[in-house]
């Protein structure tokens, strides 16, 4: 049975031994890196900067409510601003493993820009064990490499710090309880972000669509949750499919992409099942969707794929 008590107890006196110059942390604002800066700030208090990226591939108004967040919170901040380089890095990019080490591989580079004008030398990050199972390395197949693990470059001049690393979600989400953060019942948010929810090349206009998107979907499955329609999904969110279909806009015809919408029940992300999402709640989202964005999209789909053999993200 994990304690929670007890590992906080402990990573903090190991963090204390381990970290003894200045850290940046990669602060997301989700269960993990807010979970991470909480125990990392206890270790070292000031010595601590954290470090938010807009890529350009967050959700709708998540940038500036992190940014809220680390001022809440009081801590040194860095705030980056990078949506331009990752939507040129990843121009004409349509192979997911590709994507997903190029935003790996960004990020590192934009903290060590930060670290080297701060004189920092460690870099804390928020990774949990799917994280790195799910990675691979010798043992194990890839199945996707996570943008903090496979991601990596082999020349990263700064020392990793990973004090979540033999953590479950479920695990994390204790630790924060124990802490009293009040993110601790948010839903997982991917470090690629809606870069891996676009499939294929993820041009800022396909990530505009699916932005909204996942806002419509979020805010309708919440509010049915609120109604007592259904049962929270663990994840929820929706993903661009590039495939054009023929559609009916008014009288004129229309030639737009295909939104697919994903809602998962999962413990710990390494297996899931598909949510029930009752008719009326997902005749609310498709609705919604095709009328916020006119010919641009003309048909939404149901992912009813349990993991395995699916994934919870598509790419
Ligand atoms: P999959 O799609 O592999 O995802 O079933 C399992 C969980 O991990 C999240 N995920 C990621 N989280 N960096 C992250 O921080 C990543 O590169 C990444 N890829 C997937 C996914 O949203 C799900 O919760």
């Amino acid at each position: 049975m994990f304690n929670a008590e007890k590992f906080i107890e402990k990573t903090v006196s190991q963090l204390q031994k381990e970290v003894k110059g200045k850290a940046l942390i990669a602060f997301s604002g989700g269960v993990d890196s807010t979970v991470c800066t909480a125990l990392v700030n206890k270790a070292i208090g000031d010595r601590l900067v954290a470090v938010h990226v807009d890529t350009g591939y967050m959700r709708k108004d998540e940038s500036e409510d992190v940014k809220k967040l680390m001022k809440n919170l009081g801590l040194n901040f860095s705030f980056i601003d990078a949506s331009k380089e990752y939507y040129s890095a990843l121009k004409g990019v349509e192979d997911p493993e590709k994507k997903r080490k190029i935003i790996g591989e960004k990020f590192i580079r934009l903290f060590e820009k930060v670290a080297k004008d701060k004189k920092i030398e460690y870099l804390v990050q928020g990774t949990i064990a799917p994280d790195w199972i799910e990675s691979g390395g010798e043992l194990r197949d890839t199945i996707k490499s996570h943008h903090n693990v496979g991601g990596l470059p082999e020349d990263m001049e700064l020392k990793l710090v990973e004090p979540l690393r033999d953590l479950y979600k479920d695990e994390v989400r204790k630790v924060a309880r124990v802490l009293d953060l009040n993110v601790s019942e948010r839903q997982p948010f991917p470090g690629p972000g809606l870069a891996i929810r676009v499939i294929g090349e993820a041009t800022p206009e396909k990530t505009e669509i699916v932005r909204e998107a996942c806002n419509i979907v979020e805010r309708e499955i919440e509010l049915a949750v609120e109604k007592g329609l259904m049962e929270k999904p663990w994840q929820y969110f929706a993903v661009l499919i590039p495939i054009k279909t023929v559609g009916v806009h008014g009288d004129k015809r229309a030639y737009g992409y295909t939104i697919a919408v994903r809602a998962v029940q999962s413990i710990d992300a390494m297996t899931c099942t598909y949510s029930k999402i009752p008719h009326e709640v997902l005749d609310k989202i498709s609705t919604r969707i095709t009328n916020t964005m006119g010919s641009k999209i003309n048909r939404i789909v149901y992912d009813i794929t349990n993991k395995p053999p699916g994934t919870i993200e598509w790419e």
